[in-house]
This record gives C-alpha cells, structure tokens and sequence, in this order.
C-alpha cells in the first residue's frame, strides 16, 4: 500500500531540526533536501511539500535527485525511529 507523507517538512519545522542541519552541512544540502531524500528513499513513499515560494519549489524538486547512502538512512532512521505500533492520524 503506497504511503503519502503529507507533512514532509513538518510544517516547516523541520528546517531547523539540529540533526537533519547536521547531515544537511554534511552534504552541502539543505535539511529540507535531507528530509524529502529520506522518505523517497522509502519503496512505495510519495511525500507531498507544500511550497510557497519558486526556490522552494526548485530546492524540493532537486530533492528527488538527491541519493543518500545507505549510513545516512541509517543515522536518519535512527534521529526520527518508527512508532511502537499503530498511533491515531494527526490532524493538522
Ligand atoms: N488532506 C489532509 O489531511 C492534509 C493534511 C496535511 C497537509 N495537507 C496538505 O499537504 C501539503 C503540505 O502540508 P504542510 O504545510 O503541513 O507541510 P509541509 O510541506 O511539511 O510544510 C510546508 C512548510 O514548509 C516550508 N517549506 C517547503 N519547502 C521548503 C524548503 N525547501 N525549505 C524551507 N522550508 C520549506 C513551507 O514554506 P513556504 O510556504 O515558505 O515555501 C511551509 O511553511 C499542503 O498542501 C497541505 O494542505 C493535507
């Protein structure tokens, strides 16, 4: 079953995360870019950033392109683990 992330970039929030800035500094990337590669990394993941401006639309797109390897998915699966088990639908 296909899973849509839709809240990628967490409201925006997730720019200023301390670990995705780290990985992102790493990679000459933005943690934006980071967060998007990661969960299309994922089979079966479509994620859905809403932008409000041209360069977020260009630096989101060029996030489709971004390929982590295989310790960076470790290190980010590791900074935002899975749940438990089942948890309610956010609303947002
Ligand atoms: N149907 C539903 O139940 C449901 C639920 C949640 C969301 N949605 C929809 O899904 C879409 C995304 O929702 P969302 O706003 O919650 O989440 P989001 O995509 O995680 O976050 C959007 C925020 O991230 C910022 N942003 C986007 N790209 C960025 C970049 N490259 N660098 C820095 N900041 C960036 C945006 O700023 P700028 O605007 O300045 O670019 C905006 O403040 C929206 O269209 C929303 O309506 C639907």
């Amino acid at each position: 079953m296909p899973v849509m992330a839709y809240s990628p970039i967490e409201q925006g929030r997730l720019v200023t995360d301390e670990g995705l800035g780290e990985v992102a500094g790493e990679l000459g990337v933005t943690p934006a870019q980071v967060a998007l590669a990661w969960l299309l990394a994922r089979d079966g993941v479509i994620a859905i950033p809403k932008a409000g401006t041209v360069e977020h639309v260009r630096e989101n797109r060029a996030a489709a392109d971004l390929a982590l390897l295989p310790e960076t998915l470790a290190r980010l699966d590791a900074m935002f683990p899975l749940s438990g088990g089942p948890v309610p639908l956010a609303i947002l």
